[in-house]
Order: structure tokens, then sequence, then C-alpha cells
């Protein structure tokens, strides 16, 4: 091994979501899966489903919406409902937090629930803490991480380049009665975000990152995961605090293997000098119907003390 290089760590672990009050997926087969949200039953495609579908047609065709992908719509237009016609919004909640589902036109629904593991030990460590954490959230999007964040009280910046997102995080805020809470709310490109953290010398016990695998900052600037990620990843290791307790990378819809983000994740912790360790696999979530996994993305992160 390359000196000061750091161990090969634990690759792959698979973390898993499973159903519960809020969510499930019900069932996915023949490029499509049958998820619940709250009190919701979606149809929307998956790709890598590629078996058959094992829930009888029936239960099928109990959903409450189905996403067409009409290009000629936007919104709700994209989305068809057979039973009776829903309003855009409607109330979840994630570990008795309440948010916001929304019928979106990129097929999205306003929260990505294989993140739950991450938010859960995200918690828990913010919990145990012995003094308020700092968090970066930075892709944050809808804002559910932090808030989860927040509620275990940790002080929150979350950045995402889109107003939408930002204007309907507050809304979750809000709803979810966190007001009060520290939570900073920056529209801008993460990458420069985080730049400017480290010309100022600011630093963060926490960071989570989930971008996606291209963006744009709200001026124009352009987000590309293969370009842009090694430098992002640097100038989040910089901006960790003299205490930090993780750094949590997840990447979806790329073609790459979890090593990818695993050994570009060694390279940029080689010669960090406290003790952690790396942890890289995949997020799954795992079938009510048939127990069958289906994975949604890859991840790594690192652990202060390593991953306990
Ligand atoms: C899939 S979402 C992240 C999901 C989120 N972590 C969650 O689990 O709720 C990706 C987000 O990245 C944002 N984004 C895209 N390009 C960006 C950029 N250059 N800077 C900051 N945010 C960006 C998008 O607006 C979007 O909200």
């Amino acid at each position: 091994m390359r000196k000061g290089a750091i161990p090969h760590g634990e690759a792959p672990i698979i973390l898993e979501t499973a159903a519960d009050a809020n969510y499930a997926l019900l069932d996915c087969g023949d490029g499509e899966k049958l998820e619940r949200y709250g009190p919701h039953r979606i149809i929307r495609p998956e790709a890598q489903a590629i078996w058959a579908k094992r829930l009888p047609r029936d239960d099928w065709d109990k959903a409450d919406a189905i996403f067409t992908g009409d290009t000629d719509e936007e919104g709700l237009g994209r989305w068809r409902f057979p039973g009776k016609q829903l309003g855009e919004t409607w109330e979840m909640a994630f570990d008795g937090i309440p948010y916001f589902g929304r019928f979106t036109s990129f097929r999205h629904v306003g929260v990505f629930p294989e993140q739950a593991v991450h938010w859960r030990h995200m918690a828990d460590r913010i919990r145990a803490s012995d003094r308020q954490l700092k968090v970066l959230n930075l892709f944050g999007y809808t804002g559910v991480a932090s808030l989860v964040a927040a509620e275990a009280g940790a002080h929150v910046t979350h950045v995402d380049a889109s107003k939408k997102a930002i204007t309907w995080a507050r809304e979750n805020q809000d709803l979810a009665k966190l007001s009060d809470k520290p939570i900073r709310w920056i529209c801008e490109d993460a990458l420069k975000f985080v730049q400017r953290e480290a010309r100022r010398g600011n630093s963060y016990d926490i960071i989570l990152l989930d971008p996606p695998a291209y963006g744009r900052g709200p001026n124009g600037e352009v987000w590309q995961l293969f370009d842009n990620l090694p430098e992002m990843l640097d100038t989040c290791r910089d901006i960790l605090s003299e205490r930090p307790v993780m750094m949590t990378l997840t990447a979806y819809a790329i073609r790459a293997s979890f090593f990818a983000m695993h050994e570009m994740m060694r390279d940029v912790f080689t010669g960090f000098d406290r003790d952690g360790a790396i942890q890289s696999g995949e997020l799954i979530i795992r079938e009510e119907a048939g127990d069958r996994a289906l994975s949604t993305s890859l991840y790594s992160r690192w652990i202060a003390g390593g991953p306990a």
C-alpha cells in the first residue's frame, strides 16, 4: 500500500431501505415500479426492473397516479390519474417530520427514499454528539435531509441551484414546524459555494453531497459529475472541521461502479490526519411484495472512527 494511503476500507456494503408507514416499493418489473408515497400508489418507469412483475394486474390497476412523461406537457400534465384527479402536492412524513410530496415534470416526487439509511445514521451521530454539529447539505433539493439534521440538533447550511427547490424546502420547514431551527437556505452553485467557504476558512462537521450526473448552477455554471467531482471532494475534505464526523457522497444515474466512488474517496482522504474509515457500496430498496432488491445509487462515505 502507498505511504499514507487510507486502508482499503469496506466495499461493497449494501445499505437497505425497507418499507415503512410513509413509503414502500410495492412491486417492480417489466420496466416499471409501483410505490406507495404516503397515501398514494404511484407507477413510474424503472429501467433496472428487467424482471417480471409479481403482484397481480389488479394491484397495479389500483394505482392513484402514473407518470406518462408526455413531452407536450409540464408538471401535473405529465401524470395520469386513473381514479380521481389528485392535487399537485400531498403530505408525507419522514420519521415524524412532515414534508410535501409533489408530482413534478421530472417524474420525481420530492424525496429519494433510499437516502433514509444515510439520514438516520446522520441523525444518530448528531444526537450522540457532545456539541452542536455543523452540517452542510449540498445539492439539497427539497430539504428533507436538512430538516432531519436540524431536528436532531445541528446547525444546517443547505445549498441548491434551483430557486424552486429552495422554495419547496422552505415550505417543508414550515410544514414541519421547524422554522425556529437554524437552517441557512442558499441558492447557489454547489462547487462555487464550497470554494468560497474554503477561502473564508469556514468548516463543517458533516457534509452530505448528492450530486446529479449533470446540472446547472443559478448563473449557468455547468456541473458535470465526472469532470467536477474530484475537485468538489477535495474542497469538501478541506472544509471539514477539526473534529469531523462524516462526509457522505451519493451518486445516481451514472455509468460507474461503486468502486469508482470508493477509490476516489480513498485518494481524497489519503494523508487526512483524523481517524476514520471509508465505506462504499450501493443503496437499495427492498421490495415489499417480492423481497427483491432494487439498486438506486452508489455511495461512499468517510466516517470518523470507522463505521461503528
Ligand atoms: C437529486 S437532487 C438531490 C436529492 C437530495 N439529496 C435528497 O435526497 O433529497 C439533485 C439536486 O441538485 C441540484 N443541482 C443541480 N446542479 C447544481 C449545482 N450546480 N449546484 C447546486 N445544486 C445543483 C438540483 O437543483 C437538485 O435539487
